[in-house]
């Protein structure tokens, strides 16, 4: 067995080119980067804006290990046929007590327990419980089961993101962001071992405003009367990053995905 677990992280999958990208080319991304473990954030697979039951098996039937999610997990509630059933479904864990499905699962990568968390920021975006201490719960929680810890964090402000970067480092192997749909270029090991992010990007037509037509996103900022979205089609791209993570849980490497 290697000594090291390769982890692909894939942006937010939007609409059918995103799912299509991935039916198509995930396999061979995997074989590419010796990738152990795929972590796809899934909000937008459905239609651009949602996840539906369907697509999330077709995900998972595509090589995806775990799905996470965000803000727009909500948006149909077709998810709730699943998001209490489906182990490899995560939505964020920091949503208020009561709110269905789960927020971080401990799968096994061959012999290696590997947990992944998904938390959600809280600036111009959702009205949650705190990320940090969430965090630090769910830490005290598995630290004991699980020395791997990636933590898909969605969220809006670099900010915040950064700032919870250096808050887990040490502790997460692994902090990626999304939800921007743009890559960041900041990717690093922080200090203590921490693989950081700030945004994986986003997987669909770039073609587009973050994944959705381009003629509609400039019609809706000219008149702001909320001019229904459509999926973007055309120049096609997985955006992600692969963390090589030791067995001590210490990130050694990070290659952003852009193709
Ligand atoms: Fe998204
Ligand atoms: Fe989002």
């Amino acid at each position: 067995m290697s000594d090291t677990i390769a982890v692909l992280a894939i942006g937010d999958i939007v609409g059918s080119p995103g799912r299509d990208l991935i039916e198509r080319n995930l396999k061979a991304l995997v074989a590419r980067h010796n990738v152990d473990f795929v972590i796809a954030n899934g909000e937008n697979a459905s239609g651009g804006h949602s996840l539906q039951p369907k697509n999330a098996s077709e995900l998972l039937s595509y090589g995806v290990d775990v799905i996470t999610s965000g803000n727009h997990i909500w948006h149909s509630r077709k998810i709730l046929e699943i998001i209490d059933i489906e182990p490899r479904l995560l939505r964020p864990a920091n949503y208020p007590q009561g709110a269905p499905g789960r927020g971080y699962c401990i799968t096994r990568v061959g012999e290696t327990p590997v947990c992944v968390i998904n938390l959600i920021g809280r600036i111009e975006l959702a009205m949650v419980d705190c990320p940090f201490r969430k965090f630090d719960a769910i830490y005290n929680e598995v630290r004991e089961r699980a020395r791997i810890i990636i933590v898909d964090f969605h969220a809006e402000a670099t900010s915040e993101k950064r700032a919870f970067g250096w808050y887990c480092d040490g502790r997460a192997s692994v902090v990626f962001g999304t939800h921007t749909h743009v890559q960041t270029a900041d990717d690093e090991v922080l200090t203590k071992g921490t693989g950081y992010i700030s945004d994986v990007g986003m997987t669909g037509s770039f073609n587009s405003v973050i994944g959705v037509d381009k003629e509609k996103s400039i019609q809706n900022f000219l008149t702001q009367t909320r001019v229904p979205f459509d999926v973007a089609g055309g120049n096609e791209k997985i955006n992600g990053a692969v963390f090589t993570i030791d067995r001590q849980g210490k990130t050694i490497n990070i290659v952003r995905i852009n193709e």
